[in-house]
């Protein structure tokens, strides 16, 4: 399972020629891509430079879950921050296959959208050359706060065209008709192209397992699962759920599969040939047994449903992510940001000690407050609602020491994060320590998962 970080790390770089009015859009390839060199709006707007560098801010897109080949929907780009109150941003589309080329085209509409030109080809005609659609001045919202968005018109490229990326960055600024004092947000994202998927083997499911413990029994509602079987992708494909968010969102189908629970779809975080990472419905059901299956190219005439496999549920399943093959639990040291874990097994992890507050990441721990829809992103602290109590050593860890329980902002609304300041009693120095997870009174997490302890 692979935790990924929204927060991409931006560059700081230096202003380019070009003079004109930027809040009327700024100069081309400032999106953030690589492949246009990196550069984003920090190359001018750098006070609180690097992009995405202020976590209570959000920039993010919604389009259609695949794109009609050369039929115009439209893009729309959003953004959020607190305190700003005046915006801009800058999108382009890119084809998957080679992101150095335009994958469609957007249209120029007076006083809403520019399309400017990569090649100093003339402002919304950019034939063969890159485009990037922006903001004009009235559309930059001067004065409103909380937000903004726009909606931009894109004609997609030709089937066969396969997966876009839009690369886009956005500014929420502070109204100074200056470069200074603006928040920058970049973000990419992909979409499908509809009717592309031609997937050939019938999938088949051979197990299903919490997608952090392994452990082969029952599992709950919004918790991450590991589906096993054959022919989910083809041999050596991938397929990152996060990369394809859309309006905050993981797919419903990354890579040409889907995975369907009770008849719902499940959001899928990664599949490949043999395993596919999902989010369990929020509607699954808390107690005895339901059905799932794995459809290759779903919603198409050569849709392949596997046969249905079946799963026993609970209201929670609590587990633990750990740092496979070890029994250490995905664990953060946070005054350093370190890996905590066992040096021996670990050249990169460094041992806690008693005093040290850990993030532990787990899956599986029930309700909570308030509750996010299975592939949804957690936007702030969201804590669990049930009654949970950790045991180091069969030993419960006193209150004060748990410090919260809980999903991982800006994360998948199924991983959970659980701070603790390790105690002083019920440890062992110099050994692995066993911490489990107690839910109400008969719920636990399996029995092997550690916390390793320095010497003293
Ligand atoms: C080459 C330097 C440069 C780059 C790169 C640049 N800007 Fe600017 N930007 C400026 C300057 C200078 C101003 C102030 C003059 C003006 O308002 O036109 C400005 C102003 C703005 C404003 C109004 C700010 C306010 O507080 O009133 C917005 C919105 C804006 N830019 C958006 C963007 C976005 C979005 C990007 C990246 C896609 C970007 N800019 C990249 C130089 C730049």
């Amino acid at each position: 399972m692979q935790i990924k970080t929204l927060i991409v790390p931006g560059l700081i770089a230096l202003a380019s020629s070009t003079a004109f009015g930027f809040s009327n859009g700024a100069p081309v390839m400032r999106t953030g891509a690589e492949v246009d060199g990196g550069l984003d709006c920090t190359a001018c707007h750098r006070t609180f430079a690097p992009a995405n560098s202020d976590p209570r801010g959000k920039l993010w897109i919604t389009t259609l879950a695949d794109y009609k080949p050369g039929v115009k929907q439209t893009v729309k780009v959003q953004i959020q921050h607190p305190e700003a109150n005046r915006w801009g941003y800058q999108l382009t589309a890119r084809l998957a296959s080679n992101p150095a080329r335009k994958a469609g085209t957007f249209t120029a509409v007076a006083n809403v959208t520019r399309v400017q030109c990569a090649g100093g080809a003339p402002e919304g005609n950019c034939g063969d050359n890159l485009e990037f659609a922006e903001q004009t001045q009235p559309a930059s919202f001067a004065g409103q706060g909380g937000g903004a968005s726009w909606e931009i018109e894109w004609t997609p490229p030709a089937a066969g065209s396969g997966d876009v990326i839009f690369y886009f960055a956005g500014n929420a600024a502070n109204n100074s008709n200056s470069n200074a004092g603006d928040y920058i947000y970049t973000r990419s994202a992909k979409i499908g192209e509809d009717g592309a998927c031609n997937l050939t083997d019938t999938p088949r499911i051979t197990g299903l397992q919490n997608g952090a413990s392994f452990w082969p029994g029952p599992v709950s509602f919004n918790s991450i699962v590991a589906v096993f079987g054959t022919g989910f992708q083809r041999a050596g494909g991938t397929s990152n759920g996060g990369e394809y968010l859309n309006d905050q969102t993981f797919p419903k189908k990354a890579g040409c599969v889907a995975v369907e629970v009770n008849g719902t779809r499940a959001p899928i975080a990664y599949a490949q040939f043999n395993q596919i990472n999902a989010q369990l419905p929020t509607n699954t059901p808390q107690t005895g047994s339901t059905q799932v299956r794995v459809i290759a190219n779903p919603g198409q005439t050569n849709e392949r449903r596997s046969d249905p496999f079946t799963i026993q549920v609970a209201s929670a399943a609590p587990g633990f992510f750990r740092l496979l093959p070890t029994p250490c639990i995905a664990a953060i040291k946070v005054d350093t940001g370190e890996i905590s874990g066992d040096p021996s097994l670990l050249d990169f992890a460094k041992p806690s000690k008693a005093g040290d507050v850990v993030s532990l990441f787990a899956t599986g721990l029930g309700a909570t407050d308030p509750i996010w829809q299975a592939g949804e992103i957690a936007e702030g602290p969201s804590r669990a609602a049930g009654n949970i109590t950790l045991e180091f050593n069969g030993q419960p860890v006193d209150r004060a020491n748990i410090l919260y329980i809980g999903l991982v902002p800006g994360a998948i609304s199924g991983l959970y994060q659980i701070n603790m300041r390790i105690p002083n009693s019920n440890i062992r120095p110099n050994a692995h320590n066993e911490l489990r997870i107690r839910i109400g009174t008969d719920i636990l997490s399996p029995e092997g998962s550690t916390l390793y302890i320095a010497p003293n």
